[in-house]
């Protein structure tokens, strides 16, 4: 079945999460906005440390609490704000309707339990009718939606005695297990080699295109990002700088920083000395400059750069779909 992208699904609004410290207030997501559509690849790219994963953990509320709270925007899931939700409302949502697959397999899997048990986990509240011998078989099912071998075996393992690949397509079989509308992989490959990460996403993709679910991918890898996106926004100091089509992006990065990333990419047919890297560094998220963030660091900067933080520009004739935030857009 071919992928359609349909209506926007989850629309972020002015989104602001911040850690409340013993040292300041730092300001991890600050006015965060973007939507995904029904069928959509969407990715979130920026350095380290510039909010993905804490935007991405708000969208759940399971933001590290106490010391992270919303405190401003909103977030609307096919229409419901979802920070209107109570934390029992939040229970049937997560896992259900969004689902996450979190940065690192290896401690998102109970050492204790076996594969199927929480296979298991994940879906007997939505087959609360089932006896047990149904809940294996759909755990093993589950299996082998992510192209696990002996699935039958597989279920009885416990996580240490499978492969870290291996591990990954667990944790992908439960985000998906209960048919969630939205999946947020947060760097789901980092720490798998090359071959497997590669036929991870391939695979990501192909239940995507059988599910015709979205997806948010949050990654620092523009060649995944090429390969496997439809959408991109890029992110700098907890703010969204830049977003638009993966090829629009690609071919008229807008904001100096977008730009800056983009030269930072290893190229195959270019014969280059050494990498570009950025020179300097992110600002504090505690001590945030007044203008725009990138400012410091941008060789274009002037007086109201570093005094104002510009809105957001529409970039090229693709309506409203490419816009960035540099006051150099103002006047095109
Ligand atoms: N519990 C916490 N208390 C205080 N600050 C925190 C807490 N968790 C995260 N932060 C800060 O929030 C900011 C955003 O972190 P986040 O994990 O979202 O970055 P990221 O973009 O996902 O980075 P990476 O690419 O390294 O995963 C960071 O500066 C981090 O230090
Ligand atoms: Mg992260």
């Amino acid at each position: 079945m071919a992928r359609q992208i349909g209506d926007v699904i989850l629309e972020v609004e002015d989104l602001h999460t911040y850690c409340f410290t013993r040292f300041g207030t730092v300001k991890a997501v600050d006015g965060v906005s973007f939507n995904l559509r029904q069928g959509e690849a969407l990715a979130i790219v920026g350095e380290s440390g510039s909010g993905k994963t804490m935007t991405a953990l708000s969208l759940l509320q399971l933001q590290p609490k106490p010391a992270a709270r919303i405190i401003k925007g909103s977030i609307r899931l096919e229409g419901e704000d979802l920070l209107k939700k109570s934390e029992q409302e939040m229970r049937q949502i997560r896992g259900r309707r969004i689902s996450m697959i979190l940065q690192d397999p290896q401690t998102s899997l109970n050492p204790v339990f076996t594969v199927g048990n929480q296979l298991i986990e994940a879906i007997r509240n939505q087959h609360t009718g089932d006896d047990k011998r149904s809940l294996i078989r759909r755990a093993i099912d589950g299996l082998k939606q992510v192209r696990v071998a002996a699935p039958e075996r597989r279920v009885e393992d416990y996580p240490h005695q499978i492969s870290g690949g291996m591990k990954q397509r667990v944790v992908g079989a439960i985000a998906i297990s209960c048919e969630p509308k939205v999946i947020i992989a947060d760097e789901p490959t980092t720490s798998l080699d090359v071959t497997i990460q590669a036929q991870y996403l391939r695979l990501l993709r192909e239940i995507q295109e059988e599910t015709n679910l979205s997806l948010i991918f949050i990654t620092h890898d523009f060649g995944i990002v090429a390969k496997m996106c439809d959408r991109v926004v890029v992110m700098y100091a907890g703010r969204h700088v830049e977003s638009g089509p993966v090829r629009d992006i690609f071919n008229h990065p807008s904001h100096p920083y977008t730009q800056a990333l983009l030269r930072s990419v290893p190229s195959m047919d270019e014969d280059v000395e050494r990498l570009y890297s950025i020179d300097g560094q992110p600002p504090a998220l505690w001590d945030l400059p007044e203008g725009c963030r990138f400012a410091p660091r941008c060789e274009y900067a002037d007086d109201r750069c570093r005094r104002d933080y510009p809105p957001s520009f529409k970039v090229g004739k693709n309506g409203a779909e490419h816009t960035a935030s540099c006051w150099r857009l103002e006047s095109k």
